[in-house]
């Protein structure tokens, strides 16, 4: 039998490769993207409490209603922005969960999907295995910037679809409001969706606000909104996030939502949402964060890499073109190596591997960590 393969170019991810090799190196792992410190006690409690209490069956498919109803306001505190927690708002299990879906939903055979690069890796194979075709539009050097002139060529009659991320991974752009009414106004008299990534929303720097599609009532209406608490409660092995939407993108989205997953952990949908009833939980996040990036800002300036500091996300770039033309990929893998510290090169989040010489490090780690990483950082590696 020979099984033909859906997404025939997708292999191992470099995420596993340079852990796996930060891991035989014994490396400082800044390559992987998740906390390096564990999330409140008070969340372990409350998880422990509602498994002893039997709240361990099936959730009901849209999400527990007292947790729906927690996200919503949470969202209208936040932004001023009322969704209904009964009809616009899916518990999903995990961002991941609601951009496939959302995409799945809007996207026929044929239709183009236009994907802003760099961009995460799970955007392009929902795209694919849905029969759409993504069309790549290059974010903007030096600041990753989105490009509008090259947005508004790439928008065709097949154009169905617009993906987005802000705060940006990997390249801590934040969106603006003049990005977000240059959007609207591309797309107000067409019909294309919006698929957009928010799972930094709570980690910005330097006093920006994150602005969310949503905050715009043109993008409002055509937005899927996909959020995580994965990032903003230090729990991504949770995989726990929600879908925002009006409410018929959103009947279409649950008829995905229903046979992907059908349901989230029940007692895990309890504990957020008693947890989440104290904003500054999610509030003080801005804070912790631009402590971090400050503090491993100061230490990159004592090495030779070029950089901007993020704007937001956990992620801080680096370049090196200056000193060496040597592929991103092959030096991330000779520092883990020779200096003992992980990274990930920056082309793998372009379809066709394009070479900036630059490379993400995430700085969500303990203080000690980015200090010894960063000590090692210092030493020769051109
Ligand atoms: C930009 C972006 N989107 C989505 C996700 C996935 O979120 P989740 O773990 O909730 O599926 C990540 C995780 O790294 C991410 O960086």
């Amino acid at each position: 039998m020979t099984l033909f393969s859906k997404l025939p170019d997708v292999g191992t991810t470099i995420f596993t490769v340079m852990s796996k090799l930060a891991t035989d190196c014994n490396a400082i792992n800044l390559a992987q993207g998740f906390p390096g410190f564990d999330c409140y006690p008070y969340l372990h409690d409350l998880v422990n409490y509602y498994v002893s209490e039997g709240y361990n069956q099936y959730a009901p498919m849209s999400g527990v209603p007292i947790f729906k109803q927690r996200i919503a306001e949470k969202t209208s505190r936040v932004y001023g922005v009322d969704f209904k927690a009964e009809s616009e708002v899916t518990v999903v299990s995990g961002a991941t969960e609601a951009l496939f879906a959302a995409v799945t939903a809007v996207v026929n055979k044929g239709d183009e999907v236009i994907l802003l690069e760099p961009c995460y890796d799970s955007y392009a194979p929902a795209v694919v295995l849905n029969g759409g075709v993504p069309v790549y539009v290059s974010l903007r050097l030096p600041d990753f910037s989105v490009d509008w002139d090259k947005v508004k060529s790439a928008i065709t009659d097949k154009t169905r679809l617009i993906m987005v991320n802000t705060p940006h991974n990997p390249c801590g752009y934040v969106w603006t409001q003049k990005d977000l009414d240059t959007l609207a106004e591309l797309i107000q008299d067409r019909e294309i969706y919006i698929v957009s990534d928010e799972v930094y929303e709570h980690i910005t720097f330097d006093g920006r606000e994150h602005l969310p599609m949503f905050s715009h009532p043109v993008l409002k209406e055509r937005t899927f909104a996909c959020g995580s608490f994965g990032k903003t409660f230090h729990i991504t092995g949770w995989k726990i996030g929600y879908c925002l939407a009006p409410e018929k993108l959103t009947a279409e989205f649950r008829k995905i939502h229903q046979f992907l997953t059908f349901s989230t952990a029940t007692p895990l949908q309890y504990a957020l949402a008693d947890f989440m009833m104290e904003p500054s939980r999610y509030l003080h996040l801005n804070a912790f964060y631009n402590r971090k990036r400050d503090l491993f800002c100061r230490g990159l300036m004592k090495t030779d890499f070029e950089f901007t500091p993020a704007q937001g996300s956990f992620f801080q770039l680096v370049s090196y073109g200056h000193l060496s033309q040597e592929s991103d990929y092959d030096l991330a893998v000779r520092m883990t190596k020779q200096l003992g510290v992980a990274s990930i090169p920056v082309s793998v989040f372009y379809h066709d591997k394009t070479d900036h010489k630059m490379l993400r490090f995430c700085f969500a780690k303990e203080d000690e960590v980015l200090e010894k990483a960063l000590e090692l950082l210092q030493g020769s590696i051109f």
